[in-house]
């Protein structure tokens, strides 16, 4: 199951999915000339990173949200296409790439089993793959008012048949996974990410865009501004620290895995 975002309020209120994603980027050992693959490019900014570092080869930012697409497209470089596309879908991608990239997205995809054999599908020989989604632990404080709020009365009504949007695994449970794979040569590997926003705002604007987007498309039009407040208003309690920011847990789970 996909959703539709809003790519610019989301680049807005990105600035620590941003630092992460930058920091890999930067690490990543890139010749110049590599085909890169970025999964849930989201608004573009990190796959047009990845573009200025391979200027001799090319990257393709897919994202299945119309919104993140049409904000990602302002990124305008020669080497740089993007694609609405769904990660559950790759297996339609008919390209090779050396690389295969994803930041804060793959939390959102259920099936990882379909997804490490579709990236290995796409890689060219002795390509990699290098991801690095939320897993178990992440977003403690947000997981626990969202349960509330789709139990209080007035809302749970509108949750009988919700779908969960995130799969956040443990960091054992995903290496099983990935030694199951067709990948050999593997490191999968926890971080510990916890994050200090700010101020409120900064905190509010990330609650907004994108984490509380799968669950206001269940509640309709009358009441989303409540479910909205109560969950806005519950985190701003549950998170405010003495010198005014707001702490949330971030756990991370980390691949690096070579066909
Ligand atoms: C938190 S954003 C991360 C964007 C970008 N990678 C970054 O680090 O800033 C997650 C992105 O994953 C995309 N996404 C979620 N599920 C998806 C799916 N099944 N197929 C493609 N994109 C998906 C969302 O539309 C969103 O743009």
């Amino acid at each position: 199951m996909a959703y539709e975002f809003d790519g610019k309020r989301y680049r807005d209120a990105s600035s620590h999915q941003k630092r992460w994603g930058g920091r890999i980027i930067s690490e990543l050992p890139l010749r110049g000339d590599e085909r890169i693959l970025d999964l849930g490019c989201g608004d573009g900014a990190l796959t047009a990173e990845l573009a200025e570092r391979v200027p001799d080869g090319s990257v393709l930012g897919i994202d299945a949200s119309e919104g993140m697409i049409r904000v990602a497209e302002k990124n305008a470089l020669p080497n740089l296409r993007f694609q609405l596309l769904d990660i559950n879908a790759l297996a339609s991608l008919g390209e090779e790439f050396d690389l295969v990239f994803s930041n804060a997205t793959l939390h959102w995809v259920k099936d990882h089993a379909t997804l490490l054999q579709n990236v290995h599908n796409l890689l060219s020989d002795g390509g990699c793959a290098r991801f690095n989604f939320a897993g178990e632990g992440n977003c403690s404080n947000l997981l626990k008012v969202l349960r509330r709020a789709m139990s209080l009365e007035r809302f749970t009504v509108y949750f009988s048949d919700f779908e969960w949007p995130w799969h956040m695994p443990a960091v054992g449970q995903y290496e099983l996974l990935v030694a199951w794979s067709a990948f050999q040569d593997y490191r999968v590997w926890p971080e510990n990410a916890d994050h200090f926003f700010s101020d409120a705002d900064e905190m509010i604007a990330w609650i907004e865009q994108p984490s509380l987007v799968p669950f206001l498309a269940s509640v309709p039009q009358r009441d989303k501004l409540a479910f909205r407040n109560f969950v806005v208003e519950q985190m701003l309690l549950q998170t405010r620290q003495t010198n005014g920011r707001h702490f949330e847990t971030s756990r991370r789970i980390n691949v690096l895995a070579f066909k």
